[in-house]
């Protein structure tokens, strides 16, 4: 433990006090190629973790998301069908994998399959044809 505790207390900060990081915006014009040089490690450190940090939320933020390909050029995908049109039953799709929007093309048991999730459709149907 105390190798861990000496890097985050002494090490770290004494490798950052010695980097040349001038005091004004002015300095930044007056570095010389050696300052240039010690400066690039940390910017390449601070620069992965922004970028790893960026990346990590982008995915997160697409796997959280439902609809991954249905209508993505409009703000909220919303159908009507009249039930006047339905003339027997109609299978609506719920796992939003469906190529053939708003209406199940069995879809949903590729996505169960690869995610082990049990979605099916939403089978809207005649009182009379039960
Ligand atoms: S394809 Fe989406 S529920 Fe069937």
């Amino acid at each position: 433990m105390y190798f861990v505790s000496n890097i985050v207390k002494v090490t770290i900060p004494n490798y950052l006090a010695s980097l040349p990081i001038p005091d004004s915006v002015g300095g930044w014009f007056r570095l010389g190629v050696r300052d240039w040089l010690a400066l690039i490690p940390p910017t390449l450190v601070v620069g992965g973790i922004s970028y790893y940090s960026y990346q990590t939320i982008k995915r997160a933020n697409e796997a959280n998301k439902v609809n991954l390909s249905v209508k993505k050029d409009i703000p909220k995908v919303v159908d009507f069908i009249d039930i006047e049109d339905i003339t027997e039953k109609v299978s609506l799709c719920r796992c939003w994998r469906s190529k053939n929007w708003p209406y199940c093309d069995g879809a949903h048991g590729g996505h169960n399959k690869e995610t082990g999730d049990n979605i099916g459709p939403v089978v809207v149907r005649h009182k009379e044809n039960k």
